[in-house]
């Protein structure tokens, strides 16, 4: 591996004149402990993301965004264009399994408390980043305009509807009127290859530098354990040990990726017809099931208020925690583990697992 690095470095410096990417490469490491292996979501999640951004492009060379060519386009590119099916197969499963791989960077970061001083703004940039991930799963799911889209967008955008003080006007400008129609289309496509992409790129660019320059946090425990002497500090360097673990993820990802793309192929149902009866058991996509079921099991009046609005400012309430975590949890500094925040995390998993299962039964 060394002699790999030996060679490669050099060759990059002569080509590139990459003399800084030379000296961070080789300056780069990685902590070695039993936690060890949360730290490949990142770069998981990195790698669904570029694959998103390329066979994304690929799609919009034949995607028309109108309500009479949508679906008929992608009818095209699955039924006519060479590997057009795989490409949107492909594309489709891996925006599941980024919503997923981020889901579980989320929660990992969460719990080794890796969002402690100084890394608050990586965890907000992650957060933000975050919000966007879902918001390229909600805008997309619109654009093939077939049936169950149609009327999850119009369930989805109802419930943003809800949203304590803001609801009506964020109602609006999703749907671009009062109803789900062409309008809404046009915007969704605009968010999802316009709006979206610049967002994710800055904060993107953010995020990274910002785990470069500030390098992979430790769990709280072994931060102790190695001030105090009774553990020693491991590490392995980034260049080239830890990438090529990464690769590795990144193949075995592309595995799993190609196989469920080919042997389930993503479906595409029938056109979207406004005018029809939305069809029994409309529900969004499974990474906003439990915000759906909450929802639905609150009572109608939730003391003062109605149970909708109620539920969608407890989410917001909760959001507006966990975003602010880093500065909440501030006894959490060096080597200090503070409890209420891990019990915190362990409820807000098993809530979302539990009304999850709940949604799905
Ligand atoms: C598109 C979404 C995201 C991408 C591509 C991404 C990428 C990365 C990468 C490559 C790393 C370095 C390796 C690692 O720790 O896994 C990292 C670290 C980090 N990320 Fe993310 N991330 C994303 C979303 C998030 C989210 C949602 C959060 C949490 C709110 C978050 C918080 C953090 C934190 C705190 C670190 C530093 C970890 C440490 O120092 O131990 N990221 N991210």
């Amino acid at each position: 591996m060394h002699s790999l690095s030996r060679r490669i470095l050099p060759w990059l410096d002569q080509r590139c004149g990459a003399g800084a990417l030379e000296e961070f490469l080789r300056r780069k490491t990685v902590p070695i402990h039993r936690h060890s292996l949360w730290y490949y979501f990142g770069g998981m999640t990195l790698f669904l993301f570029v694959v998103q951004v390329l066979t994304g492009i690929l799609l919009l060379l034949y995607y028309q965004p109108t309500p009479e060519d949508a679906f008929e386009s992608v009818q095209y590119i699955v039924t006519q264009v060479r590997f057009g099916w795989l490409i949107r197969s492909v594309h489709s499963w891996s925006a599941n399994l980024l919503v997923f791989t981020a889901f579980v960077h989320m929660f990992s970061v969460y719990f080794l408390k890796a969002y402690r001083k100084p890394r608050e703004l990586t965890w907000i940039s992650g957060m933000l980043l975050f919000f966007v991930v879902l918001g390229f799963g909600f805008s997309g799911y619109l654009l093939p305009w077939n049936t169950l889209a149609f009327f999850a967008t119009k369930v989805g955008t109802e419930m943003a509807g809800a949203v304590p003080f803001v609801g009506k006007w964020f109602l609006i400008f999703l749907r671009g009127g009062e109803e789900v129609t062409g309008a809404t289309l046009t915007r969704f496509f605009g968010f999802h290859v316009a709006v979206l992409p610049g967002l994710a790129t800055v904060l993107l660019a953010m995020h990274l530098l910002l785990v470069q320059h500030l390098g992979m946090s430790l769990p709280p425990s072994l931060e102790r354990a190695i001030a105090e002497g009774r553990q020693p500090a491991r590490s392995m360097p980034f260049f080239p040990n830890f990438l090529l673990r990464d690769i590795m993820g990144w193949y075995a990802a592309l595995g799993v990726l190609g196989a469920l793309a080919a042997v389930f192929p993503w479906e595409l149902g029938t056109k979207a017809d406004p005018f029809a009866a939305a069809p029994a058991g409309i529900r969004p996509e499974w990474y906003f099931l439990f915000m759906f079921q909450t929802l639905k099991l609150l009572p109608a009046k939730v003391f003062f208020l109605e149970g909708e609005f109620a539920g969608l400012l407890g989410f917001s309430l909760a959001a507006a925690v966990w975003v602010a975590v880093p500065f909440l949890d501030y006894r959490a500094g060096f080597g200090r583990v503070t409890r209420f925040f891990t019990g915190l995390g362990v409820f807000a998993l098993g809530f979302i697992l539990v009304m999850s299962a709940l949604a799905l039964r």
